[in-house]
């Protein structure tokens, strides 16, 4: 196993302003190989992780996820026809379509292609744009690893098409415009949670949100106190292949039964414990597991987002500790890779907190660990790990970053 500094350089992971230059640049190279040439206008919108509040966006709960520095670049030009051509620097061909042949739901053959196709739809249909567009996307978050790709190549489709077509929409209307795309074009029935974190996000600081309404506010995250890490267990998911819907059928199932039982809601994060348990012994065993990670969730996002108002640090990840474990084992959303690398990390000294983040199944977790240490929890997560599965984690630091927007070149 190389040492944690030579493995950085390996999987060159650092997040610098040259990278940020680095991924336009592969866009205008690569524009100039299929368009030839000409002007783009150059957008950029973050992935995120969430501090706290698994699963909860879809069932009415509280959320605290962070845009983070990483994310997806596009440039992009209009078109004077309604013909949609989609390059992604990584891949060899392009998603081509008329607009006219696209129609209230994602073709499969479109692949990622689909997210941004999703969202020409949506200012087709809302805001009468007729005309297709050419973009080249580029990005520097892990595909489906549990950092909010699809949202950021949504949102920042979405700022992109808002400002060529000078349609006005605000950032949270362009996330709802994202996130009905995603629901209904794409097929997963996700909470609003990715898109508002990708199009709200602030350099930073964490988007405390409250799903019903939506309200939110943005909590400031003192990088000097507490820094993220990401670990990535390398394990591949497929957020629609992967249970998520069943999740999201499995919440409305409970509600309804709550709902019948206790007193009418329309989301189960409003009920209690005291009124799951005052109805466990009639309740479906899974069923009730489902519903009393969502309600415990809940108390622990208040406490998290208490303890993060005050700068407690160890408090915070006390409730990532407890929220990890609630995933695990009454949400069924871990997988082995995410509980060896999560306990590795509490290991440390230095770590106040782990879990995963994302939807789960594989992907990334974070850790939050004191300032400066770095090099020596991912020494140890690593060994832990490598031991274990004979493959080497990923890590990343993340850092303050310019948040959604247009970029100059
Ligand atoms: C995915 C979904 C979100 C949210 C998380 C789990 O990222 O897109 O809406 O449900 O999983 O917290």
């Amino acid at each position: 196993m190389p040492l944690a500094s030579e493995r950085r350089g390996q999987f060159d992971d650092e997040v610098t302003d040259d990278s940020r230059t680095r991924l336009l640049d592969s866009i205008e190279q690569r524009s100039r190989e299929v368009l030839g040439g000409g002007p783009l206008r150059y957008f950029f919108a973050p992935g995120r992780v969430n501090l706290v509040g698994a699963h909860l966006d879809y069932s009415g709960g509280d959320v605290m996820p962070m845009a983070i520095d990483r994310g997806i670049c596009v440039g992009i030009r209009p078109r004077a026809d309604d013909r949609i051509r989609l390059w992604s620097v990584d891949q060899p061909s392009a998603v081509e379509v008329n607009g006219s042949d696209v129609g209230d739901f994602a073709d499969p053959s479109w692949g990622w292609g689909s997210y941004p196709l999703g969202i020409w739809r949506r200012f087709c249909c809302d805001h009468g744009v007729r005309v297709g567009f050419d973009a080249v996307f580029a990005g520097d978050l892990a595909m489906a690893s549990g950092l909010s790709s699809s949202a950021a190549i949504e949102v920042v489709t979405a700022i992109g098409l808002n400002t060529l077509h000078d349609v006005g929409l605000s950032p949270a209307e362009i996330a709802d415009l994202a996130h009905r795309a995603e629901n209904e074009f794409v097929g997963v029935r996700c909470g609003i949670m990715d898109q508002y974190a990708s199009a709200l996000g602030e350099p930073g600081k964490a988007l405390w949100m409250r799903c019903q309404g939506p309200r939110w506010e943005h909590v400031p995250f003192d990088p000097a106190a507490c820094e993220v890490l990401v670990m990535d267990t390398v394990r591949p998911r497929t957020l629609a292949a992967s249970g998520f819907n069943e999740r999201v059928e499995q919440c409305a199932e409970a509600r309804r039964f709550l709902s019948e039982r206790v007193r009418p809601e329309p989301h189960l994060a409003s009920f209690s414990p005291a009124d799951l348990e005052s109805v466990k012994s009639s309740m479906d065993p899974l069923l009730y597991r489902r519903a009393r990670h969502v309600v415990t969730e809940m108390e622990r996002i208040a406490t998290g987002a208490a303890a993060l108002r005050a700068h407690d640090y160890a408090a915070l990840g006390a409730q990532l500790d407890a929220s990890h474990r609630s995933t695990a084992a009454d949400y069924d959303v871990s997988c082995e890779e995410l509980d060896v690398i999560t306990d590795a990390a509490r290991q440390c000294d230095a770590v106040f907190g782990a879990r995963l983040t994302g939807a789960g199944f594989g992907g990334c977790a974070i850790a939050l660990i004191g300032p400066g240490c770095r090099d020596v929890v991912e020494e140890r997560v690593s060994q832990v790990f490598f031991d274990r599965f004979g493959v080497p984690p990923r890590f990343d630091l993340l850092r303050l970053g310019d948040g959604p927007g247009e970029v100059q070149r």
